[in-house]
């Protein structure tokens, strides 16, 4: 069994909750695992950065992701377009695929992910 604090021990701190606006992202390699984080209305959601159309990642630059006038998330290889909130692309060659959901873990204000989730 593991106790509560060999679990928060495992987890790994990406940000806090208040840090990504809707329209921002940020790119986190965690152990090897490539995530990423968007702001969304909803809430910070977490996905790995992963383009379900050839596994590409979303930044066109290091922490730099397109986001369409509509506030989509626009893959910068092929134009892929995906809902910020579910992860589903809505437009492009991937079209009715989604990004892979990731779930985060909240830590009072902090929001963090278990790398064993990843494998
Ligand atoms: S790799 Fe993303 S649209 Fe082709």
């Amino acid at each position: 069994m593991t106790t509560s604090a060999e679990t928060k021990a495992a987890l790994v701190r990406l940000c806090s909750m208040d840090e990504l606006a809707p329209g921002e992202g940020r790119e986190f390699n965690v152990q090897g695992h490539h995530v990423m984080l968007l702001g969304t209305d909803e809430g910070v959601r977490a996905y790995r950065n992963s383009c379900p159309h050839q596994g590409r990642s979303l930044t066109f630059a290091p922490n730099e992701f397109l986001f369409s006038s509509k506030g989509l998330l626009v893959c910068p290889h092929h134009g892929a377009s995906f809902e910020p909130g579910t992860g589903l692309c809505t437009d492009g060659p991937c079209k009715g695929g989604s990004l892979q959901v990731l779930e985060l873990v909240a830590q009072g204000d902090e929001l963090c992910i278990d790398p064993a989730s990843l494998r």
